[in-house]
């Protein structure tokens, strides 16, 4: 029986191996984590992540060939093949800070898979790291090998989170990179051996290390490049009064460009996007490219705009002030389906209504009010760090609440802000909710979920990303 073992039991471990147990019950796969926290939760009814369709895969597998454990070194001396799916945040001080990856997590499980190895093994580069580090990473392992081969191999995720098991059932593509040495082929071989399971020989494709490594920050440099495409124009369809979501379906209409990944929004966010881009800039950089570095950093600097943007339109709309206003905040998430809040949007946009003095009531149906009050209390590239996995007593925001329910956050609040596109919001009985607040009643609407025309027949003052502003908006000049 061929033994599996992934260090890392987060958003991309957890899933993905559980998918690899469903799909292959001849192999066992055990996940590792340093977190018991995280590692308690697998194993209970309550996963450490919402992902539909995740909980009834690992019913399926779990205590069959899918298990969770902290006992990191045993099941890495065992395994065959060990996949590496630990955090790779955001240097926050030293050489390449706010840009750089820190790799001391991937640093520090390398040095115990050589640590502890007694027999061959192929490492199986999971989390999104940069250009080379497969190189740092072999170089590590070798040095320290005690005479064990070590072929290592960059699988790059390309799951995105709310779809994450069909986007793992039927994957666009597999993508693996190794060596082009004999010892590196049979390695691919091996891996694609696991994915032929459930995947289409066509649909798992081969290159070398630094191509997979790669390609997986190009893949995400371009998604969050057409959000961030988009979303400037969103701004100019605001000051002219085209509406978005009509140039972006002409625009999608073109097959050379395709109708997906066009929706105008507060900003992207998510554990990737960000991280990634900044890490092609730093790449760059250190490349002797400024022009191509400047080029990218431009992505999220639109990213930024953008969620400043938001912010100022809803207190420049509010008469210029919303101290001591209550604003309602539907959705936290940094998508739907996810209760992931990694770089959402989210964050920066209250952090701005709490900076003008607002009194903020969250309601999000699936993150918990201490990750909110850690969030907001958090530094930026904080996030990715074990440390906040673990419980923590929240230091609590004053000016915060969080809720269960939309209609308690929003009751009595001057406006509101749709920060996540869940599809509950759009069933809400909106009279019912602008019955309950201060008049004028504010809707800002950062993710175009609602009908703008029907709320304002409600009596909404409504503004939409990207769509034509009704007549008070119209007259607020707004400076982003
Ligand atoms: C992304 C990539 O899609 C995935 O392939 C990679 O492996 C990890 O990063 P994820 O971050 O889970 O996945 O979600 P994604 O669906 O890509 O959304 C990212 C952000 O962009 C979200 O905040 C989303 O709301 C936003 N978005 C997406 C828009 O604002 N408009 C769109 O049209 C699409
Ligand atoms: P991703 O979204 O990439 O899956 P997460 O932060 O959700 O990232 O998961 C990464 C996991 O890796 C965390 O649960 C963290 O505790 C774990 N981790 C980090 N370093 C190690 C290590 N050396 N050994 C085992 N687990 C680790």
């Amino acid at each position: 029986m061929v033994k599996i073992c992934c260090i890392g039991a987060g958003y991309v471990g957890g899933p993905t191996m559980a998918v690899i147990a469903l799909k292959c019950p001849s192999i066992e796969v055990v996940v590792v984590d340093i977190s018991v926290t995280r590692i308690t939760a697998w194993n209970s009814d309550k996963l450490t992540i919402y992902e539909p369709g995740l909980e009834d895969v690992v019913k399926k597998c779990r205590g069959v060939n899918l298990f969770f454990s902290t006992d990191t070194e045993k099941h890495i001396s065992e395994a065959d093949i060990v996949f590496v799916s630990v955090n790779t945040p955001t240097k926050t001080r030293g050489l390449g800070a706010g840009k750089a990856p820190d790799l001391t997590y991937w640093e520090s499980a390398a040095r115990m898979i050589a640590d502890v190895a007694k027999s061959d093994k192929i490492m199986v580069e999971k989390s999104t790291v940069p250009v080379k580090t497969a190189e740092a990473i072999e170089m590590i392992l070798t040095h320290n090998s005690k005479g064990i081969n070590f072929q290592i191999l960059s699988n790059p995720e390309f799951l995105s989170e709310g779809t994450a098991i069909q986007d793992l059932f039927y994957p666009d593509r597999v993508l693996i990179g190794g060596r082009e040495t004999p010892g590196g082929q049979k390695a691919i071989e091996t891996l694609k051996e696991v994915y032929s399971h459930w995947v289409p020989e066509d649909r798992i494709i081969t290159t070398n290390l630094w191509s997979a490594e790669l390609s997986k920050l190009v893949a995400n440099a371009f998604l969050a490049q057409r959000i961030s495409s988009v979303n400037a124009i969103s701004a100019l369809c605001e000051a002219t009064g085209a509406d978005v979501t009509e140039v972006a379906h002409v625009v999608g209409k073109n097959t050379r460009i395709g109708p997906k990944f066009l929706n105008a929004s507060v900003g992207f966010g998510g554990s990737c996007f960000q991280k990634d881009i900044l890490n092609l800039v730093y790449i760059c950089e250190c490349n002797g490219l400024p022009e191509v570095a400047h080029y990218w950093k431009q992505v999220v600097k639109i990213n930024d705009y953008q969620k400043t943007r938001f912010v100022n339109r809803v207190v420049a709309s509010m008469f210029n002030t919303v101290s001591g206003k209550k604003i309602a905040i539907l959705g936290f998430a940094f998508k739907k389906d996810t209760g992931d809040t990694r770089e959402t949007p989210a964050i920066d946009v209250c952090k701005g209504l709490l900076g003008d003095k607002a009194k903020i009531s969250i309601y999000d149906p699936q993150v918990t009010e201490d990750q909110i009050q850690r969030d907001l209390t958090m530094n930026k590239f904080d996030w990715d760090h074990p440390i906040h996995l673990q419980p923590m007593s929240p230091s609590a925001v004053k000016q915060v609440t969080v809720t269960w329910d939309a209609y308690e956050a929003t009751k009595g609040a001057h406006g509101i802000c749709i920060l996540t596109e869940w599809d509950e919001f759009k069933q809400l009985d909106y009279k019912k909710i602008y019955d309950n607040m201060q008049k004028p009643a504010f809707l800002f609407d950062g993710r175009n979920v609602v009908d703008p025309e029907k709320l304002r027949e409600i009596g909404f003052i409504v503004y939409s990303i990207g769509k034509p502003l009704n007549a008070w908006l119209k007259h607020i000049p707004v400076v982003a």
